[in-house]
């Protein structure tokens, strides 16, 4: 029998994104995301900070609450890629795991066999890979669900059936990162069972091992409703993370739900 990945335990991914803008700011950032998961005993929480804070947090940090994520790393070891960091750097300055394809940096020109290249990377360097899909407009006759099995075919084109368990899938509508309102639940029930699907069928059973969560305009009143009864076991939160105080409400509403 394969356990499915689905449990009791969330995973809150805290995307800072390129805030907040001085070192002193993320301390204090960071010293109160501390609080709120000393609180929260049933969440998991990771912090993506930008990558010139990373190594100075995770080096200070010393509790076990926490784990860290780069938001961003190159495919390739090391070589001529001015302005960029690796995986093996991101690695060594305490990262745990790694988002890879945000919406954001598929704006910037990310594409598919990129992603498919860096999730193989990652696994190879013993970094999580959270692979970002997510689809830009939806369809009435459901374009999106094709748009969201071609990211996720790509991604997973170099895992191996032994590795699935260390991958996990963040569903982000491009249309819900930023804006003031989350998709419906039900319609994001619907995308997990897609996307759950997809990667069982070209797995297997083991394909329930992969984690999945859900991002866009995450806050504490949506975040317990888009966790519940669902495949999703957990949420990738912008804006929230990146406010002390909205981002112990989110923690404990789910804590509490
Ligand atoms: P948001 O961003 O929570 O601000 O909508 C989510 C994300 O891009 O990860």
């Amino acid at each position: 029998m394969v356990q499915s990945s689905h449990n009791m335990r969330a995973l809150v991914v805290a995307n800072w994104k390129m805030h907040p803008q001085t070192f002193r700011q993320a301390r204090a950032l960071f010293e109160a995301t501390k609080k709120a998961a000393e609180a929260a005993s049933s969440i998991d929480i990771i912090v993506a900070p930008p990558a010139l804070y990373l190594h100075e947090l995770a080096i200070t940090y010393r509790g076990k609450r926490i784990r860290f994520a780069a938001q961003h790393a190159h495919w390739d070891g090391a070589g001529a890629y001015t302005g960029e960091v690796s995986l093996a750097q991101v690695k060594d300055a305490g990262a745990r795991l790694v988002l890879i394809g945000h919406a954001e940096r598929r704006e910037m020109g990310e594409s598919n066999d990129d992603t498919r290249k860096k999730v193989a990377g990652a696994l190879k360097a013993k970094l999580t890979p959270i692979l970002c899909v997510g689809e830009k407009v939806r369809g009435a006759s459901g374009e999106h669900f094709g748009f969201v099995s071609g990211q996720l075919r790509a991604g997973f084109d170099d895992v191996a059936l032994s590795a699935l368990a260390r991958v996990v899938v963040a569903y982000e509508p491009v249309w819900a990162i930023g804006s003031d309102r989350a998709m419906q639940p039900r319609d994001m029930h619907e995308m997990a069972i897609f996307i759950r699907k997809t990667i069982v069928d070209q797995y297997g059973a083991g394909g329930h091992r992969v984690k999945i969560l859900y991002g866009g305009a995450v806050d504490a009143e949506n975040a317990p409703v888009m966790l519940e009864g669902s495949d999703v076991d957990g949420l990738l939160v912008g804006r929230v993370s990146t406010d002390a105080s909205e981002f112990r409400q989110l923690v404990s509403a789910i804590q509490k739900a």
